[in-house]
């Protein structure tokens, strides 16, 4: 099946970066072609069902679907007439998706001629714009691309996860979304640790995959925190302890660890001591290196301005580094890292 994705620009790279994560999460052997926003796959184990898991499951994607065909824009027409739409379920509808701000005046009547095509070619058409069984989206930019919706963003999908809607509120909280991108590159399937679990919005996110989840942190009181917020959302099989995420060695197995995802502290704290930040990042890879599993990803946020080569270890390989502005006025850096 050929699956159109269109993902968020806001942060191209790390869209795209979360795709490919994805792919990889859901076994998609994908053939795989990409311009700006749009990404199409051609893969025989992508099925509606997993592509909706899927898109579930992302955090900056916008739009997924089954691709049926693409044209020039100006020859949208002759598509449809040749398109067998036998497949459609009604009710249906048709919305097309544009930026191109010349062609947006003119959708209204082009949706309707389309419509219309459709409408002359089932036997007993009927038409809903609200709840259709079958929604055909038309996105046009330079190529106009023929699919039927699977999945679409809603606003407000993270809402209720907001740090200030969560009962054990910490002004160190991620927000929810990129809590999610960060339990997404990390690549986690069954489970997944964060070390510097805080008042616990990995975690959540996780859980809320049926992920099994470890949290750790120095602070009690982040640890009290994250319970109460893991139980406001209903997270089962977790499971939160003090401790120093530099000695992860000396409480798990080696190689044991399926995923990491977590937010380290940005400044020097009372609960790094006397450590500087970078010494706090580098015992803490070292010792996160000895459990994670061969092969197994580590999504981290640091400090833009501390530089890798002062916390990278030998065992791990880069695999990707982003620049994103998450909050307090600051630009974090998103590093993704692989055991070798
Ligand atoms: C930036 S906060 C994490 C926030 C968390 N991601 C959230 O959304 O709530 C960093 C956390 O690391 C903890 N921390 C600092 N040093 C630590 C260490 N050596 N081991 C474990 N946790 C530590 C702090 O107590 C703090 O809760």
């Amino acid at each position: 099946m050929k699956v159109l994705f269109s993902v968020s620009a806001e942060n191209l790279k790390l869209s795209n970066q979360e795709l490919e994560a994805l792919f990889e999460i859901y076994d998609l052997d994908s053939k795989k072609q990409s311009k700006h926003k749009i990404t199409i796959i051609n893969s025989k184990k992508a099925t509606k069902a997993k592509i909706k898991k899927l898109s579930n499951r992302s955090s900056m994607l916008k739009f997924s679907g089954k691709l049926i065909s693409e044209t020039s824009p100006k020859n949208l027409e002759k598509e449809f007439q040749k398109i067998n739409w036998a497949f459609i379920k009604c009710p249906f509808c048709l919305r097309i998706k544009t930026e191109n701000p010349k062609l947006k005046e003119k959708i209204p009547a082009l949706e309707r001629t389309l419509s219309s095509i459709i409408w002359k070619s089932l036997k007993k058409p009927s038409v809903d714009l609200e709840n259709p069984i079958t929604q055909i989206t038309i996105i046009i930019n330079k190529k106009a691309y023929i699919t039927e919706k699977i999945w679409e963003f809603k606003t407000g999908r993270f809402k209720d996860r907001d740090p200030k809607q969560k009962p054990a509120f910490h002004p160190t909280s991620l927000k929810p979304k990129l809590s999610r991108l960060l339990v997404n590159l990390s690549r986690s399937k069954k489970s997944l640790l964060d070390p510097f679990c805080g008042a616990g919005s990995i975690l959540i996110e996780a859980s809320l995959l049926n992920i099994k989840t470890k949290g750790y942190d120095i602070d009690n009181r982040m640890i009290q925190k994250a319970f109460i917020n893991l139980i406001h959302y209903k997270c089962k099989n977790f499971l939160l302890k003090k401790l120093d995420a530099t000695k992860l060695h000396k409480e798990l197995k080696s190689e044991s660890v399926e995923a990491i995802a977590t937010d380290p502290p940005y400044g020097q704290s009372a609960y790094v001591g006397a450590k500087d930040i970078s010494t706090l990042y580098k015992e803490f890879l070292t010792s996160a290196s000895k459990v994670l599993k061969k092969g197994s990803y580590i999504a981290l946020i640091h400090p833009h301005k501390l530089k890798k080569n002062k916390f990278l270890t030998k065992s791990l390989k880069e695999i990707s580094s982003h620049s994103l502005y998450v909050h307090g006025g600051l630009t974090r850096k998103i590093l993704v890292l692989k055991k070798k």
